[in-house]
């Protein structure tokens, strides 16, 4: 069973939902990617498996207390999917934990932090659409977040 939330206005319903339904689906199909996944110490292990001019998709690996820090993804909308484990999403104020076969959709500029705060590996796959061209990383400070970097393709 999987079920899917979403962060989204009206308008873009449509795309967030698509690309939960991507994230989802390949989510479930352990088979076309549990071959690739590997797990590093260094930090979240992650590849991408699909570019193309609407979409990408990323599969990702986390180690217990591996986290991404708070990001947007700039212009791109988006989903990941729980493919193994837990995960949890964290945005200013509000969490919540999400277990294998659980998705969440966001628009653009939405900012969140996700981390693996469970004991064991997690893997989640991500999709982003238009794909990902820049993302800004924030510091949580008593006044909101602060810009920390601003990283472009070439960086990941
Ligand atoms: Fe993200």
């Amino acid at each position: 069973m999987s079920t899917t939330t979403t962060a989204t206005t009206p308008s873009t319903a449509s795309t967030t939902s698509r690309l939960a339904e991507i994230a989802r689906s390949l989510a479930d199909r352990p088979e076309e990617w549990i071959h690739r996944v590997r797990l590093s110490a260094d930090g979240r292990w992650y590849e991408r498996l699909h570019r193309d001019g609407d979409h990408e998709v990323w599969l990702i690996s986390w180690l217990p207390g591996q986290a991404t820090g708070f990001h947007d993804h700039g212009e791109s909308s988006g989903a990941f999917a729980v493919a193994l484990g837990s995960l949890e999403e964290h945005q200013v104020g509000q969490a919540r934990t999400m277990q294998t076969g659980e998705s969440w959709a966001f628009d653009r500029d939405y900012v969140h932090d996700v981390r693996n705060s469970s004991a064991a590996p997690a893997v989640s796959v991500h999709v982003y659409s238009p794909p990902l061209s820049t993302m800004n990383r924030y510091r949580l400070s008593g006044d909101g977040l602060v810009v920390l970097t601003v990283e472009q393709e070439e960086d990941w």
